[in-house]
């Protein structure tokens, strides 16, 4: 029998390999995302595997309660959920325009809670399953480069973190997928290095880490000893080293 699996943000670049994975395992799918035209390519490619889809607005946050009743129906329970849309946006024009800074905190983080509040409680109610959310190394540390993005990324981690601590006793599995950055649209204008994480290897690390035993992973692994030392360095050195805190 294949897992039951409920990918959010399913049309995202990792988030679709991550889907071609669990369907080439036999898993059964289903699968939310906004864009409508690439949710019909993917769910053609993907088959008889995919149970059910819904296009949407994540940022419609009445919406989300009945996207995840719905997802639970088709499915019949879920085993595995994963969180994976999420918008980087202009940081110098959400220093700006707050309405561009709502866009980038509604996106990473409250649309993320109106999604985690149900999910969480049926995975509770049925005291088992894997829940993953996609976070960021962003959130590690504020820095003049993406700070509102990386405070939603930050404010999601320590949502995680009491999910995780208020479901400890039971068998449900909270995982934070602390992401660097992928090769993938969000950076399409990026200048690449070789931290740079390929998406169908970050993709099956999140396969592998969703049913395994860690609560945060960091992919690429290099970022874990490398985000300690951002993390802990005092002010006064951090402010020293502009690859670290300029833009
Ligand atoms: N790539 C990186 O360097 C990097 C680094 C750290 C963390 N992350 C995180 O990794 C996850 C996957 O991103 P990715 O790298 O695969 O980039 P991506 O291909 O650009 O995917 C982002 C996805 O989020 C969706 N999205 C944005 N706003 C939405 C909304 N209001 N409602 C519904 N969906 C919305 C986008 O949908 P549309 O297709 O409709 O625009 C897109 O499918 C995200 O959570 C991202 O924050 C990425």
């Amino acid at each position: 029998m294949g897992l039951n699996v409920l990918i959010i943000g399913a049309t995202s670049a990792i988030a679709t390999e991550v889907a071609r994975i669990y369907a080439g395992q036999g898993a059964h799918l289903f699968l939310l995302a906004r864009n409508e035209e690439k949710l019909h390519s993917l769910t053609g490619e993907l088959g008889s595997t995919v149970m059910g889809y819904e296009a949407g607005d994540l940022n419609d946050f009445e919406q989300n309660e009945g996207r995840v009743e719905r997802a639970l129906m088709a499915l019949g329970s879920v085993d595995v959920a994963l969180v994976a849309h999420g918008f980087l946006g202009d940081q110098i024009r959400s220093e700006n325009e707050f309405d561009h800074a709502l866009e980038i905190l509604n996106t990473n983080l409250s649309s993320a809670v109106s999604l985690l509040i149900p999910l969480a409680n049926h995975f509770e109610s049925q005291n088992r399953g894997h829940l993953g959310v996609i976070t960021s190394v962003a959130g590690e540390r504020g820095r003049p480069r993406n700070y509102t993005y990386g405070a939603a990324k930050g404010g999601l981690t320590r949502y995680l973190q009491g999910l995780r601590s208020r479901l400890y006793a039971t068998d449900v599995h909270i995982l934070n997928i602390k992401l660097g950055p992928a090769d993938t649209p969000m950076t399409a204008d990026h200048d690449k290095n070789i931290l740079f994480g390929e998406k169908t290897k970050v993709a099956q690390s999140i396969v592998n880490a969703l049913t395994g035993r860690k609560h945060v992973v960091y992919l690429k692994g290099a970022w874990n000893p490398i985000m300690a030392i951002v993390r802990n360095l005092p002010e006064f050195i951090f402010q020293r080293f502009g690859f670290l805190s300029g833009r």
